[in-house]
């Protein structure tokens, strides 16, 4: 195997969960680079910090693509020009397809703005506050086929406080996104998660 892997993140919009994973490659030196940032958007304000950083950028533009099987097909053929170890998703908006995500079993991770299998989908921190919980958070989880599923890796926890707003509660799970996801791609990269009967398991 390569001593350096490759790291190719999705995005669709800031490119905030990115950022702070490019930030920690770099000032941790990862043995990995990350080889590419894709989007679907061209309007992805994200891309503007990649090719600022030196990275590479690539466009899919997903509104190109009535179907989803011929934007996925596009999409992977674009990932894999990058030979990637592990695919990041980071605010990656799109559902995608069961042969989509099998071609990248085991090295395709997303992280969701709640604590699964709690609030999947959208408007988590607005699902969050009309249940009334106390305690919400993120989820770092491979990829399967079932939308916001999969085994998790790691997830961070957050009070809701009495006074919250949707936005006051993304901005402090968000604060925990940049802490847990840089870390759980910093595991894989450093091999040292394995999935069992669709659990994770973190070597010391
Ligand atoms: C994050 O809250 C992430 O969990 C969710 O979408 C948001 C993306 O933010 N999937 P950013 O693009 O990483 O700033």
């Amino acid at each position: 195997m390569r001593a350096m892997k490759n790291i190719v993140i999705l995005i669709s919009g800031r490119g905030s969960n990115m950022q702070a994973i490019v930030k920690a490659a770099r000032a941790e030196q990862w043995p990995a680079r990350i080889a590419a940032v894709v989007s679907n958007r061209a309007d992805a304000e994200g891309l503007a910090f990649a090719e600022k950083a030196g990275i590479a950028t690539c466009v899919v533009p997903s509104k190109d693509y009535s179907d989803r099987e011929a934007f996925d097909r596009a999409l992977q053929t674009a990932i894999d020009s990058f030979a990637p170890d592990l695919v990041v998703l980071a605010g990656f908006m799109r559902i995608l397809t069961a042969s989509f995500v099998d071609h990248y079993e085991g090295r395709l991770m997303n992280i969701h703005p709640s604590l699964l299998p709690n609030f999947t989908g959208l408007a988590t921190h607005r699902q969050a506050l009309a249940a009334g919980v106390r305690v919400h958070g993120a989820t770092v989880h491979f990829v399967t086929a079932e939308l916001d599923h999969g085994p998790i890796v790691d997830q961070a926890i957050v009070s809701v406080m009495p006074e919250d707003t949707e936005q006051s509660l993304a901005e402090r799970v968000l604060i925990q996104e940049h802490i847990i996801y840089p870390r759980a791609v910093r595991w894989f990269i450093e091999g040292r998660l394995t999935i069992e009967d669709g659990r994770v398991r973190v070597a010391a």
